[in-house]
This record gives structure tokens, sequence and C-alpha cells, in this order.
């Protein structure tokens, strides 16, 4: 087989993986997870992300333990599926380790700003997005927890983790027992600009996000009566309104977890 055969059919067999992907929220019982094997997609996934200067600023917390993952249900809001999924993975910005080196080898200390934590988050995220790949893969589900960055001190204070180590983003893992439909995404011309940044106009915002305002109010009314009156009560009438609503990402709670976040950064001394 030609190397250019052999070529195409690994990017066709990536293109139908990467849109295969679905957040997974319903996952089997009694399903398990094989922590080795794990461990093993784990490695080649940090093989196969890129790492700002190599330095591997991350660590990734497996819980499998069904008490822990029960305490780690309640501080992602009660989402079922971290008790559900077999396997919690947390992926951390860690300049710790790297200053534990730095400062055995005598070398000056340094990775502990605000610079280090971007840096960190960015190894973080990177690996948990080729690990959920990887892990997809394999036929497994996952799904993003963004109630880690909510929950931020009281994940690093369970999983005891030290100083200049924080999570960044969690992933639940399990084998699938459901398939959703694929999630839309704004078209590429919304966000694809080229030489220049292309503002948006109203013609383009009703252009861009119109299937998704018409899909998104549907999906949302479809959810059960108890959401519908919600949405009524609040007086929403437009997937926008809903979004910055009370019952979605209300501008006011996320200042408070906004300003929560800055406080434990500057506390870790990642504000210096
Ligand atoms: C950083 C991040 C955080 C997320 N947090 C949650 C979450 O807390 N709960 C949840 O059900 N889905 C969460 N998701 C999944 C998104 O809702 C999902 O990716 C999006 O709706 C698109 O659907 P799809 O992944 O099935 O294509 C998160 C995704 C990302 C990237």
């Amino acid at each position: 087989m030609s190397i250019m055969k052999i070529q195409n059919e690994f990017a066709s067999a990536f293109s139908q993986l990467m849109l295969r992907h679905r957040s997974i929220r319903q996952y089997k019982p009694d399903a398990p997870v094989d922590s080795a094997f794990v461990d093993d997609v784990l490695v080649q996934a940090l093989a196969g992300s890129s790492s700002s200067g190599n330095l591997n600023m991350v660590s990734v917390v497996k819980s499998f333990d069904p008490e822990r993952r029960a305490r780690l249900c309640e501080l992602h809001s009660g989402q079922p599926m971290v008790l559900q999924a077999p396997l919690v993975l947390t992926f951390c910005a860690d300049s710790q380790r790297t200053r534990d080196w730095l400062g055995q080898r005598q070398a000056r200390l340094g990775f502990g700003d605000f610079l280090a934590w971007h840096v960190a988050s960015f190894d973080a995220v990177i690996l948990a997005q080729t690990t959920a790949l990887a892990l997809e893969s394999h036929g497994l589900g996952i799904c993003y927890m963004g109630t880690t960055l909510q929950s931020m001190g009281a994940i690093a204070e369970l999983l005891e983790l030290p100083g200049y180590c924080l999570p960044v983003t969690s992933l639940v893992v399990g084998w699938p027992d459901e398939t959703p439909a694929q999630r839309d995404r704004l078209p590429g011309r919304a966000w694809i600009h080229e030489e220049r940044y292309r503002p948006s106009t109203p013609e383009s915002i009703d252009r861009d996000f119109g299937e998704r305002e018409r899909r998104g109010w549907d999906r949302y009314r479809s959810m059960g009566p108890e959401m519908a009156a919600q949405m009524d009560a609040h007086g929403i009438t437009s997937l926008a309104q809903f979004y910055t609503s009370k019952i979605k990402y209300d501008p006011d709670r996320q200042a408070v977890t906004s300003e929560a976040l800055a406080a434990l950064l500057r506390q870790r001394g990642f504000l210096g």
C-alpha cells in the first residue's frame, strides 16, 4: 500500500472520528474502564499534544472511587454523569512540579505568575482534548465538566493538589448508553477570517445564528414542561435571552465565579 494511500486513510479515519464526536451524558452501568488502559491513553495523548517549552506543566487525577465521585458530583453542581460514569479525569494546570525540580537543582525559581497560569492551563486543555479524541477512538464516551471552574478551590482540596496546581477542566469517561444527535456549530464563515478580521453585521448575525436559534430553542423547549415553564416565568422569548438568563449563564452569577477564580489565583500565587 502506498504511503499516500495510508495517509489518506488515516486522515479520513480521523475526520470520521471528529464528526462522530458527541458529548455523552448517559453511561452504561456496570461497565468499568480499566485504569492501566487509561494510563496508556494519557501517556499517548501527552505524546500527541504540543506542550509549551515541553515542560509538561500538567497533572491528571483519575477518580474511580464511587465515594470520591459522589463528592465530586456535588462539586460539579450535581451533574448525574459524574456518578454514573465510572471515571472522572481532572486536568490540572501544574507548575508546582516544575518549580520543585528547579528548586532541587538550585536553578532560579520561575513559573509562579499569571503567565505560568496561562501556559500551564493551555497545556492542560490541549491534553484534555487530545485525550478526549483518543478515548472516543476506542468507543468510549466523554463529557467535559465546565463546573470545574466554579468549584476549582474545593476540587483542588479534595484532590489534595499542591500550591501551584489547580484544576482547569474535567472529563467524565465511560461507555455510552445513548446516541445523541450531532450538535451544530457556527458555520465557518462566521469565525474563519482571511488576512483581516471581518466584523459581524446585523445581516451576518441573522444569517449565522438563525439556524442555531431555531434548533436551540426547539431543543430547550422540548426538554420538558418544567424547563418550558421556567423559561416562560423568566419572560424568555429567544435563545439569546435564554443564554444570559438566570437559568443559564447568568452574568451576575458568572461575575461571582469570576471573582472567586481571581481570588484563588491570587491566593495560590499565580497573580503575584
Ligand atoms: C470547557 C467545556 C465545558 C463543558 N461543560 C459541560 C458541563 O458542565 N455539562 C455538560 O453537560 N456539558 C458540558 N460541556 C459540553 C458542551 O455542552 C458540548 O460540548 C456542546 O453542547 C456541544 O455538544 P457536543 O459536544 O455533543 O458536540 C462542556 C464543554 C466544554 C468544551
